[in-house]
């Protein structure tokens, strides 16, 4: 225990010391317990630790790269074991603390809840169970004094191996864009013109509605699940041509008939109705946060938009309006080449100088 929680602890009413105990709040996002310094090291080192996949090839880091913002930006969707190419693409982790749910159907609560799941995904770190990961851990000496200090207990148990994974993810924090400290820092000049009237159109062209801001500080997420079209536009491309991974690093296109012919289709991705059944929840896919994102292409949860610019001109095209369960929030708007800058400008101003220094 700190000294400042001690004191905290000790005289309740202490509302000054009860805040130095925190972390000091990034310009921008609300303010964080800090986690406990010593599951922050043990989480860091099974972050990056390869051994905890099955045949020692894959870990956390290597689908959330620390130089690619904690995401993968080479290929639009993660590539796992044996080189298979993974349905959807990794979310950058970069102020996941925030997230009120995890994956991009929202399966998972928590960070704890999540962390262990990569470990057993067949086409992830592929063990066969849990108790195979701990048994391997426990056996590595170099883990017992880490977890000794993290839970007063050298041995690795499922428990203290998500909270400590969680732990160390409550500390990518990346804030104190140029847009927090001009709109929440109120430094008039830390945000260009062209990104300042950007700001306007995100507002005037409903990106706000979802990609949601405080008084305070923003997310830049509702935690809600919507359909943009994007899986419907995918659905309809598909239809067209296949791209599929011949071996990691070499790509194909085929057209479906023959594809058909020689192979399992893959099922089309359903969204959120995969965990409700709810028919609402087709093809609905969790708000990602905007923060950082000139650093976590590419885009949506299949990758399947490049740029950002790409980005813009969907929504300015309505989305897929022949997808009748499009959420009605997305709607057609006009975007002048000017108008165009001006979003990109703004959509590039939400970076962290944080984004890219996280040391391994
Ligand atoms: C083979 C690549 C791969 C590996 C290895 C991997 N992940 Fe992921 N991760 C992904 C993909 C893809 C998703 C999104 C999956 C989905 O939405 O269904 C994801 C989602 C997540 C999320 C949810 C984030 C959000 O905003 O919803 C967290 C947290 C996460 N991973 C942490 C980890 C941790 C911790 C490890 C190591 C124990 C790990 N990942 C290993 C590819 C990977
Ligand atoms: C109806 C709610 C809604 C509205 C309105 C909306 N978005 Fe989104 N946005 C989403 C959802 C949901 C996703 C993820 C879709 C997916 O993964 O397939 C998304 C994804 C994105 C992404 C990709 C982020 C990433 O990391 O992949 C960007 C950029 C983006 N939106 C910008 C905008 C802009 C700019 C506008 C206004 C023109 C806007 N959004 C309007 C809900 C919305």
């Amino acid at each position: 225990m700190n000294l400042y929680r001690l004191l905290a602890a000790l005289c309740a009413s202490c509302a000054i010391l009860a805040a130095a105990a925190q972390k000091p709040a990034a310009v921008g996002l609300p303010p964080l317990a800090a986690p406990p310094a010593a599951q922050v090291a043990l989480g860091k080192k099974l972050f990056f630790d390869r051994r905890l996949s099955i045949n020692g090839t894959l870990s956390c880091a290597m689908c959330h790269v620390p130089e690619q913002a904690f995401t993968v930006n080479e290929i639009r969707t993660a590539v796992g074991m044996e080189g298979v190419s993974l349905r959807r693409s990794a979310p950058t982790l970069l102020n996941v603390a925030y997230a009120t749910s995890m994956f991009h159907d929202g399966r998972a609560k928590t960070l704890e809840d999540q962390a262990l799941q990569p470990l057993l995904e067949d086409d992830e770190m592929a063990n066969p169970d849990i108790e195979t990961v701990m048994h391997r851990i426990n056996a590595m000496k170099e883990y017992h004094e880490p977890y000794k200090k993290a839970f007063g207990n050298t041995r690795a148990t499922p428990e203290r191996t998500a909270r400590a994974l969680a732990a160390y993810e409550r500390t990518l924090i990346a804030a104190n864009s140029p847009f927090d400290r001009w709109h929440y820092g109120k430094d008039a000049n830390a945000m260009s013109a062209t990104a300042r009237r950007g700001f306007v159109l995100f507002v005037k062209n409903g990106c706000a509605s979802c990609h949601t801001m405080g008084e305070k500080n923003a997310l830049f997420s509702d935690g809600q699940f919507h359909n943009t079209g994007v899986q419907a536009r995918t659905e309809a491309l598909n239809k067209q041509s296949v791209t599929y991974t011949l071996v990691p690093g070499l790509q194909s296109t085929m057209d479906p008939e023959t594809l058909a012919r020689i192979s399992v289709p893959d099922q089309d991705d359903l969204g959120r109705y995969e965990v409700t059944k709810q028919r609402r929840d087709l093809r609905a896919f969790k708000t990602p946060t905007l923060r950082n994102v000139s650093v976590t292409g590419p885009y949506m949860h299949d990758g399947s938009l490049t740029t950002l610019g790409d980005v813009l001109d969907f929504y300015a095209a309505g989305g897929i309006p022949s997808d009748k369960a499009q959420d009605p929030l997305i709607q057609p708007f006009a975007m002048a080449a000017q108008d165009r800058e001006d979003l990109l400008a703004f959509l590039n101003a939400l970076t962290s100088p944080d984004a890219r220094t996280f040391p391994r």
